[in-house]
């Protein structure tokens, strides 16, 4: 397959970052010109049928439906028009959409969720929303019309299955056509109706939102906090109401609370932990006769490793993260770790110490990481 080395026309990575990324949508056309070369509407149709992928109906056929999947092809096709079928991850499914998603690497992977796929019929689509979520909406088959706005308005119609706007003020209006490519910031507004059968590529980028980071840092911090003494209350004296909550014991409570601490290392083990845990639908296949780790070295040191096409793995400094847990690797092999990491595949691991190869072994027999062919 032939891979243009730009995404952006005239315009480079660098370009983009400084002037568009988070700040303004861009419009290229013929971003992606071997688009219709990645994945057909019956490879995504068996993806939507498959109960290992992750997938969503939306039809606006009597009313706003959606249903999750899997959904037979017979069932989408008996379907009342219009309608459209979104798969999430297909980068974990296709070797082609993962290879595309990643033209995206200029942008760190921390931030990359996944490639969505949708297909809809003649007028289909998911409606007026905004996501939280950069996003490249690339146009496969067909034709869609994009209308987009920056609106502060971000009242949803209220009992409906999907997330639709209550007052959508679009003012800006494109028609897309096949390889052309959408980018949006987070929080714009969008609709998008398909022009015939109409199939979308989404690359999607997680920005959230400072109350679900704290959330999920809340979380991560109640497994890894240690806190001594308890609560104590040796100079009870009688209480007027014994149903009172005391003074004393809020303050009491206020100062054992208040030395609740957490530093830089736990907010990086939080973001490496958290954001290279695998999707609740997502399971690794673990080789059936794993070799031993000398037969593994030998065959690794001749033939490479690479990642598992499921597997996450991210670093900060010399702190290794692999499918949401902290991956003990030798300090000297950060360099060569780091490339595995940043290409996913490390052709000639010859150098690297015994104890990193026992943590590729690990990996190996989990189903992380593989030898190449
Ligand atoms: C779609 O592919 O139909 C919807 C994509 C989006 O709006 O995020
Ligand atoms: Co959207």
């Amino acid at each position: 397959m032939k891979t243009p080395t730009t995404l952006f026309g005239q315009l480079t990575a660098e370009q983009f970052l400084a002037e568009y990324w988070q700040k303004k949508p861009l419009l290229v056309r013929g971003a992606v010109p071997d688009i219709g070369q990645i994945l057909d509407r019956d490879e995504l149709f068996a993806l939507a049928a498959d109960e290992g992928m992750e997938s969503r109906f939306v039809s606006q056929a009597g009313g706003w439906q959606m249903r999750h999947g899997p959904f037979s092809q017979r069932e989408l096709k008996r379907a009342p028009k219009p309608w459209t079928v979104l798969v999430q991850s297909v980068n974990l499914a296709s070797a082609r959409a993962e290879q595309l998603m990643r033209r995206f690497d200029f942008i760190p992977y921390a931030r990359l969720d996944d490639l969505m796929v949708s297909y809809a019929t003649d007028g289909g689509g998911v409606g007026p929303h905004f996501d939280n979520y950069d996003v490249f909406l690339i146009q496969g088959m067909g034709s869609r019309r994009w209308r987009i706005g920056k609106q502060k308005d971000q009242t949803l119609i209220d009992g409906l299955p999907v997330r639709i706007l209550k007052n959508f003020k679009p003012s800006r209006d494109w028609v897309l056509q096949p390889g052309d490519m959408l980018y949006l910031p987070p929080e714009w507004a969008h609709d998008g109706i398909a022009g015939g059968e109409c199939m979308t590529f989404s690359v999607g980028f997680r920005a959230f939102p400072a109350q679900e980071l704290a959330e999920q840092f809340l979380c991560f911090l109640q497994d890894h906090l240690r806190l001594p003494g308890r609560y104590r209350d040796p100079d009870l004296r009688l209480q007027k109401h014994p149903a009172e909550i005391g003074q004393a014991m809020i303050e009491q409570v206020d100062t054992l609370l208040s030395s609740v601490r957490w530093n830089r290392g736990n907010v990086r083990d939080f973001l490496g932990v958290t954001l290279t845990e695998p999707k609740p639908h997502v399971f690794f296949d673990p080789p059936a006769q794993p070799l031993s780790l000398s037969r593994f070295t030998a065959t690794a040191k001749r033939r490479g490793i690479l990642l598992d096409q499921r597997s996450l793995l991210l670093f900060a400094g010399k702190h290794f993260y692999l499918n949401g847990e902290l991956w003990p690797v030798s300090v000297v092999d950060v360099p060569a770790l780091r490339q595995l990491a940043d290409q996913r595949t490390l052709r000639s691991p010859n150098f690297l110490q015994p104890e990193t190869f026992s943590a590729l072994h690990a990996a190996y027999k989990a189903g992380f990481i593989g030898l190449s062919a």
